[in-house]
């Protein structure tokens, strides 16, 4: 096998999800989500955008597909928007799922395989005015809704995710506040992602219960922490903390059965230990056949007390470092340092990327037309290699997914950001092949060449 070749049956893939991507949020059945709320409250995303039309993807499915057959990925992950899916009542909404099922059919048509995430953010808002994921009640909800999507798909889904990042709902959700809900209170973040892992748990079960053989696990969101000065205990105690809060403790929950101590300590001191049902712990480590791991930068810790009142940090980059467009710094390494850090410390278990890229500086339509992302190939090669190192050094790595198919609402940020391989004119909708789409494809075709 050529060095630089990654296994055979390696899955290539793009991602995506509903609410940054499909627009059409009134029609045929949809009622509000969370994100249509939030994005209707003055200040809180950037130039007061909307998802209202997005990439419209909702009406150009076929053509976006056309454009992954052209790619050439072997997999394409999408979410399944709830608030589409199922009504009020928590009933199928038919108009809304024969979306889904369209999407399916012309996935495999074009000899494309899906990956489903059943919640990317979008809480039906009606869930969100009785608690949202504080109250335990929309464990169960999520639950009829996941038995009904796997009744209604899963013949054509080759695997599922069943919740996408708990640290980012919690943490941006329910701790800074920059995310839908808004909400800045540390008990309640410790609430929502214990809610999130018993969904999960119980969603995985389900599964089991209906006898269906695919794959199914969650996707994980993995900072790389480090202190931003070594020599500073403080910034020590925060870059710990922050590796606790956001990558160690769903490691500890779904491989230990347990949350860490140190993290424990912290939340015993703040009063914010999530209250448990007995069993809870054993449940949330029901086994997942994959793991879904996103990763995006390396996170430098600095302490600042004066930060947010509940986490006494901020990320400080070290002046010359190599960024993104959004201040994230481009650090290859930290995706084999947390990927193997599972497969070492925890569990060896099959592992998926089920999202990297970047927003770049050079994301602009030139003169000549064209979209010149060398900055973007650069990340993915260097992200690439890390993978392949990790695979010839035992991770059983099975496939990668780029994000993102197509520039699309960056959440609180709007549509500054462009994550896309395809560029995206909001006002024509038109997509436009960036360089890094061109190369993706000529990447891949190197991948199958025997
Ligand atoms: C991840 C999200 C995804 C996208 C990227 C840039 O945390 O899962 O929706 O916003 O970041």
């Amino acid at each position: 096998m050529n060095a630089a070749k990654f296994p055979e049956h390696f899955l290539w893939g793009c991602a995506t999800s509903s609410f940054q991507i499909e627009g059409a949020t009134t029609r045929d059945g949809r009622h509000p989500s969370i994100w249509d709320t939030f994005c209707s409250y003055p200040g809180k995303v950037a130039d007061g955008a909307t998802g209202d039309v997005a990439c419209d993807h909702y009406h150009r499915m076929e053509e976006d597909v056309a454009l992954m057959k052209q790619l050439g990925i072997d997999i394409y992950r999408f979410s399944i928007s709830w608030p589409r899916v199922l009504t009020m009542d928590g009933e199928l909404n038919r108009q809304g799922i024969d979306f889904y099922k369209r999407l399916l059919a012309v996935l495999k048509r074009n000899g494309i395989k899906a990956c489903a995430t059943l919640f990317h953010w979008d809480l039906p808002q009606h869930l969100q005015d009785i608690g949202g994921w504080t109250n335990r009640e929309v464990v169960a909800e999520f639950v009829n809704y996941a038995e009904k999507m796997f009744r209604e798909l899963d013949d054509d889904v080759h695997q599922w995710i069943t919740i996408n990042e708990p640290s980012v709902i919690s943490v941006l959700g329910y701790i800074n506040g920059i995310h839908a809900p808004g909400i800045r209170d540390l008990k309640k973040a410790m609430r929502v992602s214990h809610h999130l892992m018993v969904a999960h748990a119980l969603a995985v079960r389900k599964y089991r219960e209906l006898g269906l053989t695919g794959e199914i696990g969650i996707t994980l969101n993995f900072n790389h922490y480090e202190p931003y000065d070594k020599a500073n205990p403080n910034d020590v105690i925060v870059s710990n903390r922050m590796d606790a809060l956001w990558n160690r403790q769903y490691l500890d929950l779904l491989f230990r059965a347990q949350y860490p101590e140190d993290l424990l300590a912290w939340l015993a001191e703040k009063d914010a230990v999530p209250e448990m049902e007995e069993g809870d712990l054993q449940l949330i480590s029901e086994k997942i056949d994959f793991l879904g791991v996103n990763y995006y930068s390396r996170n430098k810790q600095k302490y600042d007390p004066e930060q947010d009142g509940i986490l006494e940090t901020y990320t400080c980059n070290d002046s010359d470092a190599n960024v993104n467009a959004l201040n994230w710094e481009v650090y290859p390494k930290g995706l084999y340092y947390e990927i193997v850090r599972v497969h070492e410390q925890y569990r060896q278990l099959p592992v998926y990327i089920t999202e990297n890229g970047g927003a770049f500086t050079d994301d602009v339509l030139s003169q000549d037309g064209q979209v010149h992302d060398w900055q973007r190939i650069d990340y993915l090669q260097s992200h690439f290699a890390e993978a392949k190192k990790m695979i010839d050094d035992g991770v059983d790595l099975r496939g990668y997914y780029v994000w993102s198919l197509l520039d699309n609402f960056e959440w609180h940020m709007g549509y500054g950001p462009r994550f896309g391989l395809f560029y995206v004119d909001y006002d024509s909708q038109e997509r436009i092949w960036k360089d890094s789409a061109i190369w993706y494809k000529a990447f891949i075709h190197d991948q199958k060449a025997t």
